[in-house]
């Protein structure tokens, strides 16, 4: 894994957007994974700067989100679809019809994610996944103990997560206990991984996984097996780390 650690969130995400409107400048018709919560904030607001300032054109990029809510309608305040509606989709000339998040009423959920699978992969599987980190040491919503080979499915949320994100809700016990996400294995499967955290109540999470044993415990710590996984950090969430004075140096002497 490659650790970028920059000095604010803001410097982090910027990095993040940088590297991937490069690669939508080389492949218009790129392919993103996209997360919610609070970390990709600051990205969607650089990309969507990008779009509006620099002449970025978002127009042919697909979109796969890794998780929503089951139960909850796109239109619900909470629901994902509407939070990458009002933080990025709305705010760019993205195509809505290439943008897809997983539907939290699907009437059949197997059927839905297996559907869900193939879309993806009759786009041309996912060119960027982007990331964030539960304090868990979750990516998408695979809880700790999920299958490093899973695929998109159904997933009771902890206990742990359902108090993190409370935060998103009217009060604690709306927050549903069942979520659709991506699995490890699709996830494993994009092209290259970019993960962010940011902030100290990041920081054990970041160096479980990726200075700590490969274990389902800490799902993010599957990204050791992929070849192309990058982590975006601010000083806080890097806190942690043993190898800190190394990626800084690594990413000095990058060829
Ligand atoms: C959300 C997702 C989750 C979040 C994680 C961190 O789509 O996949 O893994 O990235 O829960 O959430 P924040 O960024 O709110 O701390």
């Amino acid at each position: 894994m490659e650790v970028i650690i920059q000095s604010t969130p803001e410097h982090a995400a910027h990095q993040a957007a940088v590297r991937i409107a490069q690669s939508i400048r080389r492949k218009p018709a790129l392919v993103i994974g996209l997360a919610t919560g609070s970390t990709p904030l600051r990205l969607y607001d650089e990309l969507v700067r990008m779009n509006r300032e620099e002449g970025l054109d978002l127009s042919q990029i697909t979109t796969f989100n890794l998780d929503e809510y089951l139960g909850l309608p796109a239109t619900h305040p909470a629901s994902y679809r509407r939070f990458m509606q009002e933080n990025f989709f709305g705010r760019t000339n993205i195509n809505p019809q290439r943008t897809f998040v997983p539907d939290g009423m699907a009437a059949d959920i197997p059927l839905h994610c297996r559907e869900y699978e193939e879309r993806i992969k009759a786009a041309g599987g996912i060119d960027i996944q982007v990331l964030g980190i539960g304090s868990d040491g979750h990516i998408g919503f695979n809880e700790p103990t999920s299958s490093l080979a899973s695929r998109t499915r159904d997933k009771v949320l902890t206990e742990q997560t359902r108090r993190d994100n409370a935060r998103f809700f009217q009060k604690p016990e709306d927050v549903p206990y069942v979520c659709l996400t991506m699995g490890i294995g699709t996830i494993l499967d994009s092209r290259q991984c970019l993960l962010l955290a940011f902030g100290a109540h990041k920081a054990e999470a970041v160096a479980a996984a990726v200075e700590g044993p490969l274990t389902s415990m800490i799902p993010a710590s599957a990204l050791q097996l992929h070849a192309d996984a990058k982590v975006y950090v601010d000083e806080a969430a890097a806190a942690r780390l043993k190898l800190r004075d190394y990626y800084d140096y690594a990413v000095k002497h990058s060829p």
